[in-house]
């Protein structure tokens, strides 16, 4: 089954609109056509439409938002709606990140609504899953990971999931500088493909795209993204770099 990688960076609460322009300007011309990847940027929603208009005329880039309203529109103070995001050309939308599961609060319900969201507005969502250390060491990979899936993905269509992208992040890895190694992340990334299986069929198991989130930086891109089930990445900290956000590209491109 080959699926085409996917290397998103995710920019959290970093890079001003100015900051963006200068990333991009020795980001960009390195990918000026479409490579064997799909690349992606996720900045703030302040940086987002400064960052489009650069972004979105390069066919090799498309651009992410980092969270969304379920709502339409209305009294939500602080939210970002699907209409605003289409406006500035948005393609993804990372959900569930666990930054916004541990430090606001959303559970699975709550990101369900969202993905289904995403999905009816045309948006690909990028679901965010993991565990902590101490549900691993308990034991509970599985069943935490099999609650995330089956919880954030409920309602979702097989046809839907053509547009899912699912990304394995371990809580313990991200931000830390400690890296799944390749044996545990390839293993956890083909229990979210069985649990895919059970949920849909083989066909939607084997199509859809897994990225690994936590510490992925240049010096593990080319052995993670060389394990069956690992389908891309999920940046952040080396997101920030162009160089080392290129080079993490370019080990998805050499391994395509
Ligand atoms: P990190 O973050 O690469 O800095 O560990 C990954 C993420 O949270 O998406």
């Amino acid at each position: 089954m080959s699926r085409k990688a996917i290397i998103a960076a995710n920019w959290k609460m970093n890079m001003t609109p100015t900051e963006a322009r200068t990333f991009l300007d020795a980001f960009l011309p390195k990918f000026p056509e479409a490579t064997g990847v799909d690349i992606v940027i996720a900045p703030s929603f302040l940086t987002m439409p400064m960052a489009a208009a650069q972004i979105v005329p390069n066919a090799a880039v498309d651009i992410s938002a980092q969270n969304m309203s379920a709502e339409a529109s209305g009294a939500y103070t602080g939210e970002v709606s699907a209409a605003m995001l289409k406006e500035v050309g948005t393609k993804y939308v990372i959900l569930g990140h666990s930054e916004r599961r541990s430090l606001y609060g959303e559970d699975d319900a709550i990101i369900n609504k969202k993905v289904l969201a995403a999905l009816e507005n045309g948006f690909s969502p990028i679901l965010c899953i993991g565990e902590t250390l101490e549900e691993r060491e308990g034991g509970k990979l599985e069943d935490v990971l099999r609650g995330q899936v089956q919880g954030s993905l409920a309602g979702v269509s097989a046809e839907q999931m053509a547009n899912v992208v699912i990304a394995y992040e371990p809580v313990w890895a991200i931000g830390t500088g400690v890296t799944a190694s390749p044996e545990q992340a390839q293993e956890a990334h083909a229990f979210v493909r069985s649990l895919l299986q059970e949920q849909y069929d083989e066909a939607v198991a084997g199509a859809t795209r897994i990225q690994y989130g936590g510490s992925a930086k240049p010096g593990n891109a080319a052995e993670l993204i060389s394990q069956a089930d690992i389908d891309g990445f999920l940046v952040g900290g080396a997101s920030l770099d162009p160089e080392s956000f290129a080079a993490i590209i370019q080990a998805g491109v050499d391994a395509a």
